[in-house]
C-alpha cells in the first residue's frame, strides 16, 4: 500500500510507539485519526500535525467508543484502510504478590485494555474496511498490532502483561487467515524494550541494566525504529498472518 493513500487508526497514538508511528506516516503524505484517552497529548498532537490529523478521545475496550471513532474517521477522511494497535498498559503483578494472591481485577484490567481493546478495534475496523474498494494487489486494508516479546519470555511479574501479548500473537494467523478473503493483512510487532514514556518511570540504573542485556545494538530501542517497521510492513504485501520481533537479538531473563 501507497504511504500517501493511508487513512491510519493509531490506537495509544498519543504516546511513545504509537505516536512516533504518526509522526513518521504523517511525513509520508498518509493521513492519522489519534485514538487515546489522554486527551490533553491526544488533541495536542492532532492539532501540531494539522489537517490530516483528528484526535478521537476513545476508550479501546469500549464498542460504543471504538464503533463511533471509526465513523468519525470516515467522515473525516472516507475511509480507514490502516489500524496501528498500540494501546496498552503494563500494570505489573506476581502471582502470589506482598497482599496474596494476584487479585483477579488486577489480571483482567491489563487482559481487556491490551488482548480485548485489540481485539475490539480490529473487528470493529475490519467490518468498516471491507468496504474499501481494493487496490490493484486486491488489498483493502492492513492491521499492524503491538505485542511484546514478554510474550515469550515473560519475566516475574508479568504474568497478565504476557498472557495479554501472547494472546495477540495467537489470534494473529486465524485472524489472517480469516480476513485474507477480504484482502485485508494483519501483522504483530513483538518489541524489545523501548524508550518510550512506558519506560519513563523506571530508575536509570534499571534502564542502563537493561540496554547492557540487549545483544546489538546494545541500547533500548528508539520508537522511530519501530515506526518504520510498520511503514515497512504496510508496504510490503507479503507480510501477513506473522509475528515479527523486533529486539536486537535480547530475551529476557526470568527478573
Ligand atoms: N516501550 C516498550 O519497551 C514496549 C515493549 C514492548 C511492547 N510495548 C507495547 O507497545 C505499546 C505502546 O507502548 P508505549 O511504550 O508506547 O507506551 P505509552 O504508555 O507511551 O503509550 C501507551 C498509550 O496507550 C494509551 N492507552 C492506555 N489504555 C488505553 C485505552 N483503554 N484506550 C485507549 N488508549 C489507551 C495510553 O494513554 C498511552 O498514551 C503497548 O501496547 C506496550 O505494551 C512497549
Amino acid at each position: 500500500m501507497n504511504h500517501r493513500d493511508v487513512v491510519a487508526l493509531v490506537t495509544g497514538g498519543a504516546s511513545g510507539l504509537g505516536e512516533a508511528s504518526i509522526l513518521e506516516l504523517v511525513k509520508k503524505g498518509a493521513k492519522v485519526v489519534v485514538i487515546d484517552v489522554d486527551a490533553d497529548k491526544g488533541e495536542k498532537l492532532a492539532a501540531n500535525i494539522g489537517a490530516n490529523a483528528i484526535f478521537v478521545k476513545t476508550d479501546v475496550t469500549s464498542e460504543t467508543d471504538v464503533r463511533q471513532t471509526i465513523q468519525k474517521a470516515v467522515d473525516a477522511f472516507g475511509k480507514i484502510n490502516v489500524v496501528i494497535n498500540c494501546a496498552g498498559v503494563v500494570n505489573p503483578g506476581k502471582l502470589i504478590g506482598r497482599k496474596g494472591p494476584l487479585p483477579l481485577d488486577a489480571f483482567n484490567k491489563v487482559l481487556q485494555i491490551n488482548l480485548v481493546g485489540t481485539l475490539n478495534v480490529i473487528r470493529l475496523a475490519v467490518e468498516q474496511m471491507m468496504n474499501n474498494k481494493p487496490d490493484e494487489e486486491g488489498e483493502k486494508g492492513v492491521i499492524i498490532n503491538t505485542a511484546s516479546i514478554a510474550a515469550f519470555e515473560g519475566q516475574i511479574g508479568q504474568v497478565a502483561y504476557s498472557a495479554s501479548k501472547a494472546g495477540i500473537v495467537g489470534m494473529t494467523l486465524p485472524i489472517a487467515r480469516e480476513i485474507s478473503d477480504y484482502g485485508i493483512r494483519i501483522v504483530t510487532i513483538a518489541p524489545g524494550i523501548f524508550e518510550t514514556p512506558m519506560m519513563a518511570g523506571l530508575p536509570p540504573a534499571v534502564k542502563e541494566d537493561m540496554a547492557k542485556a540487549v545483544p546489538f545494538p546494545r541500547r533500548l530501542g528508539k520508537p522511530q525504529e519501530f515506526a518504520k517497521m510498520v511503514l515497512h510492513i504496510i508496504d510490503n504485501v507479503m507480510m501477513n498472518g506473522c509475528c515479527v520481533r523486533l529486539d536486537g537479538a535480547l530475551r529476557m531473563p526470568p527478573k
